[in-house]
């Protein structure tokens, strides 16, 4: 399989192809903005070349992420503010998505570069990487404990507009005297431009200074001591292990990327170590590995729960070997008392019969009142999940202490009307939040349709307080065509019993092959 990253510059697009599983860059294009009408249809045809030249079937590539100068919305859909690239238009995630029919991020390019030199170049091992891409202006994208960290509005990086001088040079932020318009190439172009005559920029700018030209030479180190103050400013507030220089201006090494280097050494704060600070490995590639393996392109796990009460009881240890044989990872235990649900079922010894015949992890749905005295009955292993129904006890926070006390995973499930908002206190103590998409106690039922839109506002519930490390069960109905719904809405782990893999007529490892294969 294979994923697309993109850089989308102000002049130029680069564009690559990776294989997924090595993160080896097997094809790279360079093409030019101003040839360009109508950017979708160009990429595509850029990537259907690239393909074609290398032999890699179009149809295997899966996802594609894009780099661009500016500030995007944290899903990655939306374009709010770029500086002006006419061929851009805020909806280029559809329009691509419609085109390459594979899921389409938009990413800020300098957080693409430091998420790339993160994991394939300069920041491989770090934990806290800096990476300033020195272009026609400055970005800077930050990578803390394995996640790119943009801030609580979105804008963290923005080095490039640090007020500098006052009532100086106008920028494309709206402001004046920003920084970049002294210290990234644009900048220079201009202190050339005002000292060596109208036609010149910032490379004659340094071709001079390097042949002896003082006025040159002094406009550089001016440039220098801005750029580095401003650095040592990032480097004593974020104090970062590594600190990496990327970008066209990074190549200008001897008269300008050793001095900052050097400034930022002697001034910044450290105790008793000092970051690594070098130019960034992968030079203009590391945005195109960072949009091609952006997290949010990364696909969720999709996790099978075998319902045992919806396996044949009479063929139990053939059917227990078959869920595992089916790559599922879970034994689903309905507990039910007769009270909280019209049902009865699972008696403690047959669970424990259970235990003995399969290693596979329980994952327990106890649909009983006093779920307290059912989980100090219940024979444990670690990567065990207990659920307990929200409105079974009047105690959950003491029922859910006991459930880690004991040292497997906890889950609150919530009925089908129940609302999200219960969860609000609970939720950072849980493993998992079980949706059930139908009245619990029978196999077999309709679902509730409003499930889909609960467990899309389940998901958003843990991204807006960043606990996605917490997943989502999803219990009842788990059918062939409701799962895909289910998946896409945000779901992790789904309940499977008479709607898929016990259906009639098939064998369980034909009906989850078929799930997986749908997702
Ligand atoms: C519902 C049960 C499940 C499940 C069975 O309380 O926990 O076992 O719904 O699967 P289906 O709904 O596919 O028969
Ligand atoms: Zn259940």
């Amino acid at each position: 399989m294979y994923k697309v990253g993109i850089d989308i510059g102000g002049t130029k697009i680069n564009t690559g192809i990776f294989e997924k599983e090595t993160k080896k860059l097997v094809a790279v294009k360079k093409t030019y903005v101003k040839e360009i009408k109508n950017l979708s249809q160009h990429i595509n045809d850029v990537i259907k070349k690239m393909c074609a030249q290398n032999d890699i079937d179009p149809k295997e590539i899966i996802s594609c992420g894009i780099g661009i100068p500016g500030t995007i919305s944290d899903d990655g859909r939306r374009i709010l503010k770029v500086p002006n690239i006419d061929i851009l238009s805020d909806d280029i995630a559809k329009k691509m998505e419609n085109d390459l029919k594979v899921p389409v991020r938009l990413v800020q390019d300098s957080r693409a570069a430091a998420w790339g030199e993160y994991l394939c170049g300069g920041g491989r091992g770090a934990n806290g990487v800096v990476c300033v891409t020195l272009g026609t202006g400055i970005g800077i994208g930050v990578v803390v404990d394995g996640k790119i960290y943009s801030g609580a509005l979105g804008c963290a990086g923005e080095l490039g507009h640090l007020p500098v001088k006052e009532n100086g040079r106008a920028c494309g932020c709206g402001k004046t005297g920003c920084l970049e318009k002294y210290c990234a190439g644009g900048g220079l172009d201009i202190t050339a431009r005002e000292l060596l005559g109208d036609d010149k920029t910032a490379a004659e700018l340094f071709e001079e200074a390097k042949s002896g030209n003082a006025e040159a030479k002094t406009a550089i180190e001016d440039a220098v001591k801005t750029l580095g103050s401003g650095l040592v400013s990032i480097v004593n507030l974020m104090s970062p292990d590594c600190l990496l220089f990327s970008g066209g201006l990074s190549e200008q090494e001897e008269m300008y990327l050793n001095p900052v280097i050097d400034y930022i050494k002697e001034h910044c704060y450290s105790a008793d170590k000092m970051p690594i600070i070098k130019k960034a490995e992968l030079g203009e590639l590391s945005p195109l590995y960072g949009t091609a393996f952006i997290p949010m392109l990364e696909k969720r796990k999709a996790i099978l729960s075998a319902s045992i009460m919806c396996a044949d009881i009479l063929n139990m240890k053939a059917a227990l070997e078959e869920i595992k044989d089916a790559g599922i990872e879970y034994l689903h235990c309905d507990i039910m008392d007769n009270h909280f649900v019209p049902n009865l079922m699972m008696p403690m010894e047959f669970l424990n019969k259970l235990r003995d015949a399969s290693d596979l992890p329980f994952d327990f749905h106890i649909m009983a009142e006093n779920p307290e005295t059912v989980i100090e009955r219940l024979d444990l292993k670690k990567n065990d999940i207990i659920s307990v129904h929200y409105e079974s006890t009047v105690h959950l926070q003491k029922a859910i202490t006991l459930i880690k006390e004991k040292g497997t995973k906890a889950a609150v499930a919530i009925n089908p009307a129940t609302p999200l908002n219960v969860l609000e206190e609970i939720l950072p103590q849980l493993d998992m939040v079980l949706i059930m998409s139908v009245n619990p106690g029978f196999a077999g039922q309709k679902i509730v349709e409003s499930s889909f839109d609960k467990i899309r506002r389940m998901r958003k519930m843990l991204e807006e307080r960043d606990l996605c490390n917490i997943l989502i069960q999803v219990d009842g109905n788990c059918s062939f065509e409701n799962v895909p719904k289910m998946y896409d809405a945000g779901a992790d782990i789904f309940v499977v019993g008479t709607s898929s893999v016990f259906k009639k007529g098939q064998t369980i490892k034909d009906g989850a092959e078929k799930l997986f294969k749908l997702l």
